[in-house]
């Protein structure tokens, strides 16, 4: 196998691997739709019936076996609005879990409430369930469940635990596109599931986002907040009319990237069949390499949605080298591995109340200042995450057969020589 080629020797590959975002005559054909037409906005609530916007929202959520899916912004405001719609502000609690995006937690803060951390599972990467209960408080109304990296969260438990307390689920779904756990799509569990079309995604049209859910009240609330707080699309309403219910903003998605996303999903079905074969073919290799596995739960009922390929390797198997040096050797050798998320949410400095006040009701800043779990939410296994964790983009699994064994070889390459590395 030869020297590493971080310390000189020849790399595995030079060849590069598949690139995303990618379009093809699908989305030019939805784009030219647009720009011959004059409809270049989805209407007033963003949801004429002759929009793209709203033939997206239908297909998207055809797709996940939900009955109504609302295109907006992109996936950090979907959240906001979700929290809104579901009655969730000032001084609530939001379980939220320690090792995810920001936004799944400072969206939580924008609407005026606070976030609880609560750890993830180690096999998952996912929410704990077994992790909430305790933090729950007088205060507590709503849970946010991310499926991180495609992989759906524990929600038959999680659920358990919501509805023994009352609480509100909204899951992030903002990295599951097309994701499932028995049976049941993710977004499907809660009462509002939200995506992101961001650049990365596996749907993208640049920035984007989707709020889905199975609630006619809560679709026609998602609607209004997503237009201003006019509430023009309650049954009996004029679609005409302008008056504002509610204080909120513009959150709608334009027709452009409408259209991307129409051509996206139409290529979906045949990307995600490649990224499920090869993250199989791949699987079976990592697992062959001493101290490293796929996080993942392998159960039949299980469909990953591999927005990302997530490895977890321990650490003594490998020189106790941290993630930034793993990726080095591993760039090295032509794989494009990153290192995962290097601190649990609850360390980036947004979350201080001197960093909040003016952004927050004193109140509220009260609250914070007394948070323990602000302080310490003693989340252990989000810790030790961050020290062993490495992740591929979903389009490396867009490659070949060859493509996958040349990953697994590098990572042999790597575990071989690793004291080369020093
Ligand atoms: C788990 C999670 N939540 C929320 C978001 C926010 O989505 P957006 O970037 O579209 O605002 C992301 C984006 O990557 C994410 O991964």
């Amino acid at each position: 196998m030869g020297k590493l080629a971080f310390c000189g020797g020849d790399p595995v590959r030079k060849d590069p691997f598949p690139e995303w975002p990618r379009a093809g005559k699908e989305e030019k054909a939805w784009l030219e739709k647009v720009l011959s037409g004059n409809r270049w906005f989805a209407g007033l609530q963003g949801d004429d019936p002759e929009a793209l916007g709203t033939l997206f929202g239908e297909r998207f959520a055809r797709l996940h076996g939900a009955k109504f899916a609302l295109p907006v912004a992109n996936g950090s405001v979907a959240i906001d609005v979700a929290l809104r719609a579901g009655g969730i502000g000032t001084g609530d609690e939001v379980i939220v879990p320690a090792y995810t995006f920001i936004s799944t937690a400072t969206s939580v803060l924008m609407v005026g409430a606070v976030p609880v951390f609560a750890d993830i599972e180690p096999e998952t990467y996912c929410l704990n369930p077994l992790d909430i209960e305790h933090r729950i408080t007088e205060k507590t109304r709503a849970i946010i469940p991310v499926h991180l990296g495609g992989q759906v969260a524990d929600m038959a438990s999680i659920m358990r635990v919501a509805k023994e307390h009352g609480l509100l689920v909204v899951e992030d779904c903002a990295q599951a596109i097309n994701s499932a756990r028995d049976g049941k799509k993710a977004g499907n569990w809660g009462k509002m599931g939200t995506f992101s079309f961001q650049s990365n995604k596996t749907v993208t049209c640049g920035e984007g986002g989707l709020i889905m859910t199975n609630d006619q009240s809560l679709a026609e609330k998602v609607t209004a907040l997503r237009a201003f707080g006019r509430f023009g699309s309650r049954p009996g309403a004029r679609s005409s009319d302008l008056t504002c219910e509610r204080l909120s903003s513009n959150y709608r998605l334009s027709e452009f990237q409408a259209a991307v996303l129409l051509g996206q999903l139409e290529r979906l079905p045949q990307e995600d069949n490649v990224r499920q074969t090869n993250a199989e073919r791949l699987t079976k290799a990592i697992h062959q390499i001493p101290g490293l596995k796929h996080i993942r739960v392998y159960e039949p009922s299980i469909r990953h949605g591999y927005y990302y390929y997530l490895v977890r390797y321990e650490p003594a198997s490998f020189n106790h080298a941290d993630p930034e040096k793993l990726c080095a050797a591993l760039n090295a050798e032509g794989i494009p591995f990153v290192p995962g998320d290097r601190q649990p949410l609850y360390r980036h400095p947004v979350f201080k109340p001197e960093n909040l006040a003016g952004s927050l009701c004193p109140e509220v800043l009260e609250q914070i200042r007394h948070s323990k779990n602000l302080q310490n939410p003693e989340c252990p296994v989000s810790e030790e995450a961050c020290n062993c964790t490495l992740l591929l983009r979903h389009q490396v699994l867009l490659g070949n057969e060859k493509d996958m064994d040349d990953i697994a070889e590098a990572f042999w390459k790597v575990h071989k020589n690793i004291d080369e590395l020093g």
